[in-house]
């Protein structure tokens, strides 16, 4: 069915109701708390400002609306640490486990709430040395290591913001998000392991050095063992500071809307923007939808959540919102094949994990190396399973379902967006029956249509991806630019945020994401989203992965190309692909050319650059790849298509 923005050429009808097992402990096993998130969205959300987060002032006004710039709580003072910390060692919990941190090389710690406490306390104060004040920004650029999770709880309790930058960004792209923010203070480590040997980070660090004048500290974390200079007056090791500093730093209580953190997002064009972050509605947030998508208990659930905190699910489910929550967790430090391809089954097993959050590109990777991998390690302990970050194709959804949930556990597949905050469409998972590739509802107290070209609400078919009223996570702005926040996300359709994907709409009012809107290929004037097709090639069996672009075609004004990963040790010829969408989803849809690849350009948080692939298949130089995790996939492909160039 087309609506005229984008076509719906849906074929996905298999549901999945909750286990009776699993609803007998959720927490929510009915439509009550949408009813109350629809009835009135400010009361729900603070009902659980008051119920899940402590605070030291009350707010007097919930919402404070004046589009597009929303304040949250206003009048109300708490402090995030405290939430995350103080709050559960003096209900008497301090020595529940916070994490169970393991490092690639198998080394271990684990760290009690309680001590997580005293470190943060510590290291607060050592900010304070250092001359951090409230109001500064922080810049941290480190390894997965507690360390991480302990910076930017300091940062919070003494008010500094904090910019994580991931620890495989460049020299350059350090600089860049430093001098944006001006940070004062860099906090980064001597390296990390990741497969299998140290990567250096201060030296990378010591770059972009020459080349950030606000810098004022740096702290280094002893982590990889590696030789790193040190400057006299300007880095300080973590360790001495932290043995030099006072144990006893009280949380401050912050301003509602007091900046917490800037996070850097490139998106698809232009620099990177400085998404930012306040203080009681992102926390009220992300710990309601901990709390719920996760159907967490605390005496209960082991959370693994294999994002890096340089990433915004990192902070909001790694950081935040489980330790808001009183969560125990699992952090690991490297890559999920080292030493093996069955690393991360053997840490579920080992921690006995209940619930596991990852992303579709780890699930395809997952499904690329065999089921041979998860079948070697005991996953009952697993309860319920969660994916975000992209689109998840429905067969990559019934293999998580298959091979890691073993049909017991519910999928929770979760849309959301750095500049969110927290979760926006998702199952609850013990209310909602599950579509394999759907994100199913908008959460209790969350408002999204999918909307036509004129901006008027659609119910059923495709069209663009909305949000209609504002959200306690959302993002406050861009720093430094409040005209580009208000053309980026509020000036397409006027009184929307505008996400920037595409999503259809089926008869059941379930939500179905069709990728980034700047992908949707033009074939013979059929919009088509890549989503569609490429979750139509993952049917396949021998199909593990799979990346489609729309290329200038003298014909048909795009032709539909087709990078393809198969599963371990799977062959299939080209037109038997071509001829499996034509079945799946129609004609309109064939790939023109399928290439076979072992691997697909990705950005370094796994998803799929289609912008690469689009240079690729129409013969250009390539553009920007700062953002590439690995170039020489794209290189290769290149070379193929120059040997095999496209034909009719
Ligand atoms: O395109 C959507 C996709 O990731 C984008 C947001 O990326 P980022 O800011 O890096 O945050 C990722 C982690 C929240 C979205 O605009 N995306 C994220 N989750 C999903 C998704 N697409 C489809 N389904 C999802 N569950």
């Amino acid at each position: 069915m087309s609506s005229g923005a984008i076509d719906d050429l849906g074929f996905e009808s298999r549901t999945f109701p909750p286990s009776t097992e699993f609803v007998a402990t959720t927490h929510v096993a009915d439509d009550s708390l949408y009813r109350e998130g629809t009835a009135n969205p400010d009361a729900y959300w603070e009902r659980h400002a008051r119920e899940l987060v402590t605070w030291s002032t009350p707010w007097h006004t919930v919402c404070e609306w004046n589009l597009p710039f929303a304040k949250w709580f206003v009048g109300g003072e708490l402090n995030v640490s405290f939430n995350c910390l103080d709050r559960h060692v003096l209900a008497g919990r301090g020595d529940r486990v916070a994490f169970y941190w393991e490092g690639e090389p198998g080394d271990t710690r684990t760290v009690t709430y309680k001590e997580l406490l005293d470190e943060t306390q510590k290291f607060a104060n050592a900010l304070l040395s250092l001359g951090v004040q409230k109001g500064d920004r922080v810049n941290i650029y480190l390894p997965m290591i507690p360390e991480a999770a302990v910076a930017m709880l300091a940062c919070t309790r003494i008010g500094a913001a904090h910019s994580v930058v991931f620890g495989g960004f460049s020299a350059q792209a350090l600089a860049d998000r430093i001098n944006d923010a001006t940070a004062k203070v860099l906090i980064t480590a001597d390296g990390g392991w990741r497969r299998g040997e140290v990567f250096p980070l201060k030296p990378q660090a010591d770059v972009a050095l020459q080349d950030t004048p606000s810098i004022e500290h740096v702290v280094v974390v002893k982590r990889g063992g590696n030789d790193v200079a040190m400057q006299s007056g300007r880095d300080h090791w973590y360790h001495d500071l932290i043995a030099a500093a006072n144990p006893m730093c009280p949380a401050e209580p912050m301003d509602a809307e007091q900046l917490l953190f800037l996070l850097y997002t490139s998106g698809t064009t232009g620099k990177p923007k400085g998404i930012m972050h306040t203080t009681g509605g992102y926390l009220t947030h992300v710990a309601t939808t901990f709390k719920y998508v996760f159907d967490h208990q605390p005496d209960r659930d082991i959370f693994w959540c294999t994002a890096d905190v340089g990433w915004v699910t990192g902070h909001s489910y790694i950081v935040y919102g489980p330790l808001a929550n009183g969560a125990t967790q699992v952090m690991y430090e490297g890559v999920p094949n080292f030493p093996a391809n069955d690393r991360v089954w053997s840490l579920i097993e080992k921690y006995k994990v209940t619930i596991f959050y990852t992303a579709p590109t780890a699930i395809r990777t997952y499904m690329k190396w065999g089921t041979q991998e998860p079948q070697k390690h005991d996953l009952s302990s697993l309860r319920l399973l969660g994916s975000v970050g992209e689109p998840i194709n429905p067969e990559a959804w019934m293999w998580y379902h298959e091979h890691i949930g073993h049909e017991r556990c519910p999928i929770v597949d979760t849309w959301w967006q750095t500049e969110t905050g927290g979760m926006m469409i998702s199952p609850l998972p013990g209310a909602t029956v599950t579509k394999p590739g759907s994100a199913t509802r908008p959460l209790p107290g969350i408002g999204a249509e999918v909307v036509d070209e004129s901006g008027t609400a659609i119910t059923r078919g495709g069209g663009y991806l909305t949000l209609t009223h504002p959200w306690p996570g959302m993002l406050r702005g861009i720093w430094g630019d409040p005209k580009r926040y208000q053309e980026t996300y509020w000036s397409r359709f006027p009184g929307r945020y505008f996400a920037g994907d595409g999503a259809k709409l089926d008869e059941d009012g379930y939500l179905w994401l069709l990728g980034r809107v700047d992908d949707v290929m033009n074939v013979s004037g059929h919009r088509i989203s890549t989503t569609e097709v490429e979750s139509a090639l993952v049917s396949h069996p021998s199909v593990a992965e799979a990346a489609v672009v729309g290329a200038n075609d003298a014909t048909t004004g795009q032709a539909i190309i087709a990078y393809v990963t198969l599963r371990g040790g799977l062959t299939v010829d080209e037109h038997v692909l071509r001829e499996h969408v034509a079945k799946e989803i129609g004609a309109i849809a064939k790939p023109k050319t399928v290439y076979f690849t072992p691997d697909l350009p990705k950005t370094r948080s796994g998803k799929i650059m289609r912008r690469l692939l689009r240079d690729v298949a129409e013969g250009r130089n390539l553009g920007d790849t700062t953002t590439l995790a690995d170039a020489s996939v794209v290189t290769e492909l290149q070379r193929r298509a120059s040997e095999h160039p496209a034909e009719d």
